[in-house]
């Protein structure tokens, strides 16, 4: 009899427990949702015309963290797209550049926000005469299915450097808005070569080392027809670019902070596209195996760069990294001019 007992009270504990750690778990999943589960995300100003009282829906949310992430690969149904009023829509936001700068991690990042939606692969549309070739239906087709209420965005950094692309792009819609994300000159033109160096290992090649890239061994002075030196005379480009654009529709971001700090570089980003504030400090996380931040957008789903993202750079001689540095000086004085936005580089 008393074992009997003991075995219906064991059960009966059992039960017990198992509810107390269902809602527990439950608990912990509702208060870990609650910050990127708000009912309603108004959408002010940002579109425009007829969108802009529009209210941002709640299923939107859910929406985006799943079912949209399928369509993003173009595996929606005609019916799916009917049923939720889905659309392929131009960028409104496109981040120009600059390679290396920081460009996937700004992307990743800003497509936290629920208004937003990545394209996930660079289209090269504007830098490549063939893909420009096929017209502006092509490259829309190339869009990630969104509400209508949410922004498409998409990143090319070959964007920032190629000649007929600000043209192109002025094309399109002149009031896009565009986003540049820089690093310290120097580091950034050690990056790019890093990239290249590890794709010719990858083929078993070798390569010069960097130094021998930079420097010109004739003149001892830095090489300006180096590409990965050019591309970090930002100021040059970026000249190019407001013979179609007025500065006001350019917005920096500092990539440098964007490793280190990236919250409050995201929150200038999302004034500039005037977006409600949605990313936060949940979102985000520092990974210390990657060393980098990583993106949180709810308590099941998370994720870091890819390995290609945080490489280790070679060692670069100190002489020639003074060298560099002092080359790009009077540069980037004239970028922190024109855009208003002082780096404090060396
Ligand atoms: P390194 O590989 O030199 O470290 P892009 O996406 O434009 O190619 O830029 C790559 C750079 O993004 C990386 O350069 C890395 O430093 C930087 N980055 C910024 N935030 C990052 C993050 N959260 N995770 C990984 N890399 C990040």
């Amino acid at each position: 009899m008393l074992f009997k007992q003991q075995a219906w009270l064991r059960q009966k504990l059992l039960v017990l427990g198992s509810l107390a750690v269902g809602s527990l778990l439950y608990l912990v999943a509702r208060v870990g949702s609650l910050d990127r589960l708000q009912p309603i995300c108004p959408i002010e100003g940002r579109l425009g015309g007829a969108h802009s009282q529009a209210e941002f829906p709640l299923r939107a949310l859910q929406f985006k963290r799943g079912l949209l992430h399928e369509f993003r690969k173009g595996n929606a149904s005609k019916e799916q797209v009917r049923l939720h009023d889905l659309v392929q829509q131009l960028p409104k936001a496109i981040i120009i550049g600059v390679r290396k700068g920081g460009t996937r991690a700004l992307l990743e990042m800003l497509n936290l926000h629920p208004a937003v939606v990545k394209a996930s692969q660079e289209i090269h549309f504007f830098d490549n005469d063939e893909n420009y070739g096929k017209g502006i239906e092509w490259y829309r087709k190339k869009m990630p299915f969104s509400y209508p209420q949410q922004i498409t965005i998409e990143k090319s950094p070959a964007y920032f450097i190629t000649e007929e692309v600000p043209e192109r792009i002025y094309k399109m819609n002149s009031s896009i808005k565009l986003l540049i994300i820089v690093r310290e000159p120097t580091t950034r033109a050690i990056s790019d070569y890093t990239q290249v160096l590890e794709g010719k290992e990858r083929k078993n090649k070798t390569y010069y080392k960097f130094e021998k890239l930079a420097i010109d061994p004739n003149t001892c002075e830095v090489n300006t027809k180096y590409k990965a030196v050019r591309t970090s005379i930002y100021t040059k480009h970026l000249e190019r670019w407001l013979k179609y654009f007025p500065i006001e529709q350019f917005h920096v971001v500092d990539g440098d902070r964007l490793i280190t700090e990236p919250l409050p570089e995201l929150q200038l980003v999302e004034k500039f596209l005037n977006l409600p504030p949605r990313i936060s400090q949940y979102n985000l996380y520092f990974n210390a195996t990657r060393g980098f931040y990583c993106l949180r957008f709810n308590i099941i789903f998370n994720k870091c760069l890819a390995g290609s993202k945080g490489r280790i750079h070679p060692e670069v001689d100190p002489s020639v990294i003074t060298k560099l540095r002092k080359f790009f000086h009077p540069f980037n004085q004239k970028f922190y001019q024109i855009t208003g936005r002082t780096l404090n580089w060396p």
